[in-house]
């Protein structure tokens, strides 16, 4: 297994076949993973059986709150181009932070890939964090956001009245690591916990700002076969469009999680 850095996030790995489950260095991909948060793992062949298996490395993998798995492997969500009207992630966000316990990895299959577009954008949350100035740090620390599901909650056809709040650290210390990243998804924080309305809506622009400075940023190019990983603890993601109808299917699967601290 060959491991090689990609960016300010991010480790390239070749030399590996994720479908041999024995032959799988699992302690080398776990220490990977805690250093590099996203991993990349070329020319694979998975079925959905594997990557179910593989997924274990992760934790147990959950079924999604909201949109419906596949018919044998609920856990897995196959994702196809709906066109750029129903595409929803091109926002820079960590997954399902609007639940208590937000899950540690996703990973991220190619089984079918356009011609172009289709990037998916990571960003360093650790680096978010350690870039900020000390009288910031000082005044957010022990401050929570409210994450709420209603964008979602609409978006998948049901009712305001259903839609659900919880509060989270902006600083999240990493359970394994020990270190602290930011931790903010614009488009589900309502709101800085008691604070001031003004301050809140400034400093949460000013951090959205921040979090995705391109000094941060790995910029994956997707090819059919790639299987990307990474921790939501301490990355942020993006996946922008731009393919028009060409066809693009990928299966993801998101495994469990901790409360944020
Ligand atoms: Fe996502």
């Amino acid at each position: 297994m060959d491991i090689e850095q990609v960016g300010p996030v991010g480790a390239e790995i070749t030399d590996i076949d994720l479908s041999v489950s024995e032959q799988i260095p699992v302690k080398a991909i776990e220490e990977a993973f805690l250093k590099h948060s996203v991993l990349v793992f070329k020319n694979q062949k998975l079925s959905p059986e594997d990557l179910k298996n593989i997924s274990l490395i992760w934790g147990e993998p959950l079924i999604h709150p909201v949109f419906k798995g596949m018919e044998n492997y609920p856990e897995i969500i196959e994702i196809k181009n709906l066109g750029e009207k129903y595409h929803t992630n091109a926002h820079w966000h960590s997954d399902v932070t609007f639940e208590e316990e937000p899950p540690n990895a996703t990973l991220l299959y190619s089984l079918e890939i356009p011609d172009e577009g289709g990037d998916t954008l990571f960003s360093n949350q650790y680096l978010a964090y350690e870039d900020l100035s000390e009288e910031l740090k000082e005044n957010l620390t022990n401050k929570l956001a409210i994450h709420s599901n209603l964008g979602v909650l609409i978006l998948s056809g049901g009712k305001a009245k259903d839609a659900k709040e919880v509060e989270h650290p902006i600083f999240r210390t990493h359970p394994e690591t020990g270190r602290k990243a930011l931790y903010l998804t614009e488009a589900f924080v309502k709101e800085i916990k008691d604070v001031e309305s003004k301050f809140s809506q400034e400093t949460l622009s000013a951090l959205y700002k921040h979090s995705s400075n391109e000094s941060y940023i790995y910029r994956h190019k997707w090819t059919a076969g790639d299987l990307v990983v990474w921790d939501n603890r301490c990355v942020l993601h993006y996946a922008e469009h731009g393919y028009g109808n060409q066809n693009r299917t990928m299966h993801r699967i998101t495994t469990a999680g901790s409360k944020p601290l």
